[in-house]
């Protein structure tokens, strides 16, 4: 029940309104019995929202696009990773201090470990982007990593957590593709469109293939990916986890993942069903 001492949880973002965050973060509190509602914001005006969520004592946000680099300016505090990503997904309001962390990171790790030992193995990323930055950066630790990107700028740039970063080009797909154990799409190729950046001669069947995109929840690259029986892994399982680990930093309380995902996969049916 909705009382005077249910706190208050939300996304800030532009646009909103798909996000499947409050459908998941509201099934959670409601499984573990947590007195605390979970809204999506549609933000115009950072500077104002973050005034807001002092004044209002909001317990903790989610942040999407375009505001997750904005956001630091307007923090209390945020953790390394986070600093080091230059990107901010989760906030705690912590007695009035609003502190910054990186979920995606923690996200993208746990979601492979799922299904697939990540250390010391060799993980070829596509992308270089807010998210293939936040998930080389996870990786670049425990795992030998290269990211290729359409701006090779970009790529090198994260050579400074010392994975090597490259330019995307069929060249260096076939070299790297050859090279690596796991292969990671952080690119937008292949969202809501039936694209793939990998031609498919060019897969190998002992890859674990993993795409960041959840709609389609199997992208034309998992497609090919599953027919020549790579191990595939959706984005949904990022999604999941991330959020898992935003409701761990909020409540303290490790979710179910399983439920999670039930409960994400319910809606996205809702949703293309039009309801
Ligand atoms: P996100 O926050 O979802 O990562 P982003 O920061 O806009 O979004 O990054 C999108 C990624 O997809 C980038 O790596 C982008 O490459 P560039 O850095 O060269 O822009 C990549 N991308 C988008 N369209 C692409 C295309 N047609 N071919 C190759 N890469 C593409």
């Amino acid at each position: 029940m909705v009382n005077a001492k249910t706190r208050l949880y939300g996304l800030i973002g532009n646009p909103v309104e798909h996000s499947l965050s409050p459908i998941i973060h509201n099934a959670l509190f409601k499984r573990y019995n947590i007195n605390a509602v979970y809204l999506a914001f549609e933000v115009d005006d950072l500077d104002s929202a973050v005034k807001g969520i002092k004044a209002l004592k909001i317990s903790g946000l989610n942040i999407t696009m375009p505001y997750k680099e904005r956001i630091l300016e307007f923090l209390d505090e945020f953790s390394e990773e986070a600093g080091a990503i230059g990107s901010v997904n989760t906030v705690v309001n912590r007695a009035g201090e609003l502190i910054g962390y990186n979920t995606d990171a923690v996200g993208v790790l746990k979601a492979l470990n799922h299904f697939t030992e990540v250390k010391d193995r060799r993980i070829l990323i596509l992308g270089a982007g807010g998210a293939g930055k936040a998930i080389a950066h996870a990786l670049s630790r425990l795992a030998k990593v290269v990211v290729l990107n359409r701006t090779e700028r970009k790529a090198k740039e994260l050579e400074k957590f010392g994975l090597k970063g490259e330019k995307l080009s069929r060249e260096s797909l076939e070299y790297y593709l050859s090279w690596a154990d796991i292969l990671i799409n952080a690119t937008s190729i292949g969202m809501n469109e039936d694209k793939s950046l990998i031609p498919k001669e060019l897969l190998r069947k002992n890859m674990t293939v993993f795409d960041i995109i959840y709609s389609p929840l199997e992208t034309r690259l998992l497609r090919d990916a599953r027919k020549i029986g790579c191990l595939t892994v959706d984005g949904l399982w990022m999604l999941i986890y991330q959020g898992a680990e935003s409701f761990r930093l909020w409540t303290g309380i490790e979710p179910d993942v399983g439920f999670m995902r039930k409960v994400a996969l319910e809606a996205l049916r809702d949703e293309n069903q039009g309801i």
